[in-house]
């Protein structure tokens, strides 16, 4: 048999499993995994390993972000951004505007991502409102065509919904399969030493870490857990940046609740130090939970080993310094409540977790396939992703294991002014990513035309 494509050369990981294999490739999908296989293009990738194509579940992309605030990133600079960070398929989520259905905001996010994406995507939903239309017909509506899966806020104003509001979320994902997330910080704690703070004069970005300390979330993460056990629904608990939080996790798991838990870069490399620096340059380190301290990185690298995080997402949330916290944006520098939150990470992601986690001996290949890909694509239902395995999406990453690269701005593709990684020295970096298999990165460029396309999801097999 004679395939569109043969890898040849590389150590081929899944989520289970390191061999030395040819990857045969026809018609987008992989069609062999064996030896002495015949191409009509063959790829050499000696010395390379071939990683099932990282997915990233948790990214922001054009979403409304308050009165003159723009996200840095549209469809087309985001999956660029994400290609040639060693990604295939991102996740982003669908935010209603004022006065806007979910319905409506999801045929304005798909007219967006239209014809503009250089990896697939798959949105989730947001849930800002519990109204009639939202709950009875909107959400079912579109679970139906494969978005199974939805965020709710216990924090940001405008954003957030009270306990009694995710119970009925809850309920609806029960009844129509799909699974919920939650973002879960406390918003009166954060409100109550959010006003102490600026009555104290406390404006600066370093406050916005100070206002949001460990138990906020904490606390949080109990109170979602328990909600979902109430409800009787499987839980998502997204960017967890503590071991007390993670603590709540494992508890309600002892209880039989059905948790998944999300970690991100930010806080296995960051610390609230960096939203400390000199002049106002700590805005750029401002997200929500914030990068705690080392102690709190070595509990969720303990947690990472343990095996206690289902997935490793980048929650990437691109905003330009200059234009949100720049010396020209009086409102981020009259109070840092005012600072948008969010940092890019779409890109630096999987070098920064192959670095830490792979090239520091804290981590197999496999487990590192398992975090990016394979069970973001289980959890979520992207049925053809998520491995290299016969008959699955053509979905590859080629890394060089051996270079080394200092994260830089200028080399990277997103839509931000910056990068929080700045100077950050990592070994090993992708220099391939394949796309239902056409080549969408080479050799740290975008490469080919945006074939992206918009992926229905099957439910979550949790929800069941
Ligand atoms: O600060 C963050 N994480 N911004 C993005 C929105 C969210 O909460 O995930
Ligand atoms: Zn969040
Ligand atoms: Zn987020
Ligand atoms: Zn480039």
């Amino acid at each position: 048999m004679l395939f569109d494509t043969v890898i040849r050369g590389a150590r081929v990981v899944s989520s289970s499993e390191t061999s030395l294999c040819e990857v045969g490739i026809s018609e987008g999908r992989i069609a062999a995994l064996g030896t002495d296989l015949e191409g009509v293009e063959i790829i050499d990738a000696e010395g390379l390993i071939a990683m099932p194509g990282g997915i990233d579940s948790h990214v922001h992309i054009s979403q409304p972000s308050g009165p003159g605030i723009e996200m840095a990133d549209d469809f087309a600079s985001a999956t660029r951004a994400a290609a040639c960070g060693g990604n295939t398929t991102i996740m982003p989520f669908c935010l209603p505007e004022d006065g806007q259905t979910l319905r409506e905001a999801v045929a304005s996010y798909l007219a967006k991502a239209d014809g503009q994406c250089l990896t697939d995507v798959s949105f989730h939903l947001i849930v800002n409102s519990v109204d009639p239309v939202t709950l009875g017909q909107d959400l079912p509506a579109l679970i139906a065509q494969g978005m199974t899966s939805l965020k709710v806020f216990m924090t940001y104003q405008g954003m957030r919904l009270t306990d009694a509001e995710i119970l009925q979320v809850m309920d609806v994902a029960r009844q129509q399969g799909a699974l919920t997330m939650v973002h879960a910080e406390n918003e009166d704690a954060i409100e109550f030493l959010r006003d102490k703070a600026e009555r104290n004069g406390h404006i600066q970005p370093v406050h916005h870490a100070r206002s949001r300390p460990v138990p906020v979330e904490r606390e949080a993460t109990h109170r979602a857990t328990t909600l979902a056990e109430v409800a009787g629904v499987p839980v998502m608990i997204v960017h967890v940046s503590n071991g007390a939080a993670l603590e709540e996790i494992q508890r309600a798991r002892a209880r039989g609740v059905r948790v998944f838990a999300e970690t991100c870069p930010q806080y296995i490399t960051l610390t609230a130090d960096d939203l400390d620096r000199a002049g106002f340059e700590g805005a750029k380190w401002v997200c929500s939970p914030p990068p705690r301290d080392t102690d709190e990185q070595a509990a969720i690298w303990a947690g990472l080993e343990q095996g206690a995080f289902d997935v490793f997402s980048s929650d990437h949330c691109p905003f330009r310094f200059e234009d949100t916290a720049g010396k020209d944006a009086p409102g981020a520098r009259a109070s840092f409540r005012n600072i948008p939150n969010g940092i890019p990470g779409v890109e630096t992601r999987l070098p920064i977790l192959f670095s830490e986690g792979i090239g520091k001996g804290r981590m197999s290949l496999e487990t590192f396939a398992a975090l990016t890909a394979t069970n973001h694509a289980r959890i979520y239902g992207l049925d053809d992703k998520g491995a290299i395995a016969v008959g699955k999406d053509a979905d590859i990453v080629l890394w060089d294991p051996a270079m080394t690269r200092t994260i830089t701005q200028d080399e990277l593709h997103h839509g931000s002014d910056y990068t929080p990684w700045e100077g950050f020295e990592v070994t090993g970096w992708p220099v391939r990513t394949i796309l239902r298999g056409k080549t969408v990165m080479l050799d740290g460029h975008p490469a080919g035309d945006p074939r992206g396309m918009h992926v229905a999801r099957s439910k979550p097999e949790v929800t069941a």
